[in-house]
């Protein structure tokens, strides 16, 4: 037994996984997969890695010092639950299995269960950043149980990212928590593409700049409070020439998004948890509204206004998209946190916020400055119902809020969809108002079907005989 660490599954995410633990200090990497082929080939490739590969579990474990500790990174559903059920065979209690795929959080959950039956330890870890984070340093979200981060601790934390000089892992919780988290990471990645695409077509179809011009706005945008990784490869994207056609490459490009399903499961948990997590709801809505084609195409004949160069100034208006990009990027983030909450609430995990955004200022697809400031506003006050309520994105909002009603504005006006931007105000002004209309959803609940209400006045729960005299009476609370 001589490596420390193994991986099973080698495509490319595995591949380069087990090439980053290899070339960390301390790593001795054991490598397997179910065709020998990819494990000739990754050996063939990386004679510099110092890999042991094995052509069967048994070998695979054999090389394995104690407690072994597997990475598996291959196709979530049921070729990981194959994987595992093998590793089960020649594992042994205390041994360690970690999933490193985009696992749906349930089957991590179900999966630990199973797996801690056997005496073996199973974590299901997110791991963001693609295929250059899984080589060069990802952001890692690890679950599972206290004694497997005891050994595994110090594996993730040598391959990490590193952001203002911390490893970016932290143990987010037991069994589920980390493949939660990660989830909740691609939903705002969803949020946080959708409104970037938005101000790009804003733009673009309000002012007539050319996506190469629109390049140079979001490269300036990225030297500013938007800095991130998202709106800098924005920038590249748009740059990008069609060698065949000479065109943009964005104009060449189908435009129907696809999606591999994080974003439905965000918000799919946020509808069962009772979180609103609007932006993340239209950014997959929105890719979905994209894929249809056949529905496109009859409704292309509809009525709407002319969208092109509506704006006076386009300079103030590219100014206000910013900022309705910066407002409606923080409604995303603070969205995606209070799933993160109640998520932790309702399965009983102890997630520390906090943590969570600092390991996602580096490595991972939404890494951006702006996850400093959140880290910031859970210093201040660990339980914030609100992350957007904190003093500096009060501050941000009173800088950017008549700027992003324009930005909304103008879109209806010019018939632009703008759902993420829009939905994204229109939170903002729910959850800030003093009185909502909920009263009156309420008063029509109870009207139908004596569902009953509370009054702001006094304690009990009431209902007013709507078919009789329309007395109100005390009724028993049923919601
Ligand atoms: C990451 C990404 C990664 C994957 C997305 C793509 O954090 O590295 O989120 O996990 O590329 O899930 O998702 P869609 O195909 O659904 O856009």
């Amino acid at each position: 037994a001589s490596a420390n660490i193994g991986v099973v599954g080698l495509a490319v995410m595995g591949s380069n996984l087990a090439r980053n633990l290899a070339s960390r200090e301390g790593n001795t990497v054991a490598i397997f997969n179910r065709s020998y082929e990819k494990t000739r080939t990754l050996l063939d490739e990386h004679p510099e890695a110092e890999f042991v590969p094995a052509s069967t579990y048994e070998e695979f474990a054999a090389s394995l010092s104690k407690p072994r500790t597997a990475i598996i990174m291959v196709k979530a559903g049921r070729p990981t639950d194959a994987v595992i059920d093998s590793l089960i065979e020649v594992f042994e209690p205390g041994d360690i299995i970690v999933d490193g795929g985009n696992a749906y959080f349930p089957d991590t959950i179900r999966r630990e269960k199973a797996v801690r039956e056997t005496g073996i330890n199973f974590v299901g870890a997110g791991i963001s950043g693609g295929e250059e984070g899984a080589l060069r340093g990802p952001s890692i979200m690890p679950g599972g149980s206290d004694e497997s981060w005891v050994t595994l601790g110090p594996i993730l934390k040598s391959i990490a990212a590193v952001a203002e000089g911390e490893p970016c892992v932290t143990h987010v919780g037991h069994d589920g928590a980390g493949h939660f988290v990660k989830m909740v990471h691609n939903g705002i990645e969803y949020a946080d593409m959708q409104l970037i695409a938005e101000a790009y077509d804003l733009i673009r179809r309000a002012t007539g700049k050319t996506p190469a011009e629109i390049a140079e706005i979001f490269a300036e945008w990225n030297r500013g409070e938007l800095e991130s990784y998202l709106i800098e490869i924005t920038a590249e994207v748009l740059r990008q020439v069609d060698a065949e056609t000479g065109k943009p490459l964005v104009d060449i490009i189908l435009d129907q998004a696809g999606a591999k399903g994080t974003g439905a499961w965000t918000v799919q948990t946020a509808l069962s948890l009772g979180v609103p997590v609007s932006g993340i709801a239209e950014a997959t809505f929105a890719r979905s509204l994209s894929s249809h084609p056949e529905q496109r195409a009859v409704a292309a004949h509809l009525p709407g206004p002319d969208a092109t160069g509506v704006v006076d100034d386009p300079d103030a208006f590219i100014e206000d998209v910013r900022l309705a990009l910066y407002a409606s990027k923080i409604v995303a983030y603070s969205q995606g946190f209070d799933e993160i909450r109640a998520g932790a609430a309702e399965y009983d995990w102890n997630i520390d916020l906090g943590a969570i955004s600092k390991i996602w200022r580096g490595g991972c697809i939404i890494r951006a400055q702006f996850l400093n400031r959140i880290a910031d506003a859970y210093a201040e006050t660990p339980d914030l119902p609100v992350l957007m309520s904190a003093p500096y994105f009060a501050e941000a909002f009173t800088r950017s809020q008549e700027a992003w009603r324009r930005v909304v504005t103008a879109a209806a006006n010019a018939g632009i969809p703008a759902p993420a931007f829009s939905s994204s105000l229109s939170y903002y002004d729910g959850i800030r108002a003093d009185r909502l209309p909920a009263a009156l959803v309420q008063g029509q609940r109870d009207f139908f079907g004596a569902h009953t209400y509370k009054r702001i006045d006094k304690e009990g729960t009431f209902h007013t005989l709507w078919s009789g005299d329309r007395t109100e009476i005390e009724a028993v609370d049923t919601h």
